[in-house]
């Protein structure tokens, strides 16, 4: 399948593995990228930007193929060493960054420089049209279903998608809800050019994080997630839990009073004990609702190449086969 999103980044199928955190290691992003789509580490799990550099190298040894790094731009007032890590991306020869978070023209001219196209997350049609204003070279648009950081606007797949193909001139994929060779034909059919998973690629073989993670990803439904931090406006979807329902009875009691502080607990530096521990209590994590349609644990070939036959088989045949033979 040639897209311009496969054209962009010189990869061969149109599916890219979202920057995750305490998720997005070498491991995986090898993973992807050596079954043809676009793996992505995730920059800022790395502790320090010669963290970031040796799990770039790491990755390097693990596959020739393309594979991207995760900027995520966070609003936050101790800000991490952005120039670092964005100096470990450049001098480890990494071709392509995904921005996500806030507005990432401070860095596009060190990034674009150094040859590095730049995917940034958006979740609105207004934020997408930034984008490519700024410079952006693709845009992934996230859906109100994705898993992480939705936006406030609420806006799914179904009306977010066609919406931007409607304005957007840059090459964009569809994240969020995307789980199969279904979601991929559904995204192309709706203008995207390609599809951006996070939650699925946790439940893979190759996903380094403890196996408790991803049972309770094939064990969930569609109806497991929840929206926590809306009121501080820095919503996020994430799998209910005893943590989670604890957090979310702090949001009620405390209402507009809600401070970060009431629920620091729950939702900082939680995500090394849930992912690599296995303690899927231990605070709020990021999963969205296509929870509900993962089944089983494959490898990341395995994923991918199901994809792609999939979505193969519904265009040639169920498509196909709806249409008439073409008129005179
Ligand atoms: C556990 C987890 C952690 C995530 N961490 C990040 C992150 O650090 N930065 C980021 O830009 N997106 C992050 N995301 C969002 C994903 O990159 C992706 O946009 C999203 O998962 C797509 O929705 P889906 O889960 O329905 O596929 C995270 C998602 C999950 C599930």
């Amino acid at each position: 399948m040639k897209t311009r999103i496969t054209e962009l980044f010189g990869i061969r199928h149109p599916i890219i593995q979202g920057g995750m955190h305490f998720v997005g290691f070498a491991e995986l992003a090898a993973a992807v990228s050596n079954a043809g789509g676009l793996g992505i580490i995730t920059g800022l799990t790395q502790r320090t930007p010669e963290a970031l550099a040796a799990e770039i190298r790491r990755c390097r040894d693990m596959t020739d193929k393309p594979f991207g790094v995760n900027l995520t731009f966070l609003p936050i007032v101790s800000a991490p060493d952005y120039p670092g890590y964005i100096r470990s991306i450049v001098e480890g020869g990494v071709r392509i960054v995904e921005t996500a978070g806030n507005n990432p023209q401070k860095w596009l001219p060190a990034l674009h420089e150094a040859g590095i196209k730049v995917i940034h997350k958006c979740t609105s049609l207004r934020h997408s049209l930034k984008a490519e204003a700024i410079g952006c070279d693709a845009v992934s648009v996230d859906g109100f279903e994705c898993g992480g950081h939705p936006g406030e606007d609420d806006v799914p797949n179904f009306i977010l998608l066609p919406r931007v193909a409607e304005q957007l001139k840059l090459p964009f994929v569809a994240s969020g809800g995307m789980a199969d060779g279904r979601s991929l034909v559904a995204a192309l059919a709706l203008g995207a050019e390609g599809i951006n998973m996070g939650t699925r690629f946790i439940a893979t073989r190759e996903a380094p994080v403890h196996d408790n993670v991803k049972q309770a990803i094939v064990a969930a439904s569609e109806l497991d997630t929840r929206l926590i931090m809306r009121s501080l406006r820095n919503t996020e979807r994430v799998l209910r839990n005893a943590a989670v329902d604890k957090l979310l009875e702090k949001e009620r009691s405390l209402g507009a009073n809600l401070k970060f502080e009431d629920i620091i607990h729950e939702v900082a530096g939680v995500y090394p004990r849930i992912m690599k521990e296995g303690d899927l209590d231990a605070g709020a994590w990021s999963c969205g609702m296509v929870a509900g349609l993962i089944h089983d644990v494959p490898s990341v070939k395995e994923l991918i190449e199901r994809i792609m036959a999939e979505a193969d088989l519904i265009i040639r045949t169920r498509l196909a086969g709806m249409l008439g033979a073409p008129g005179p």
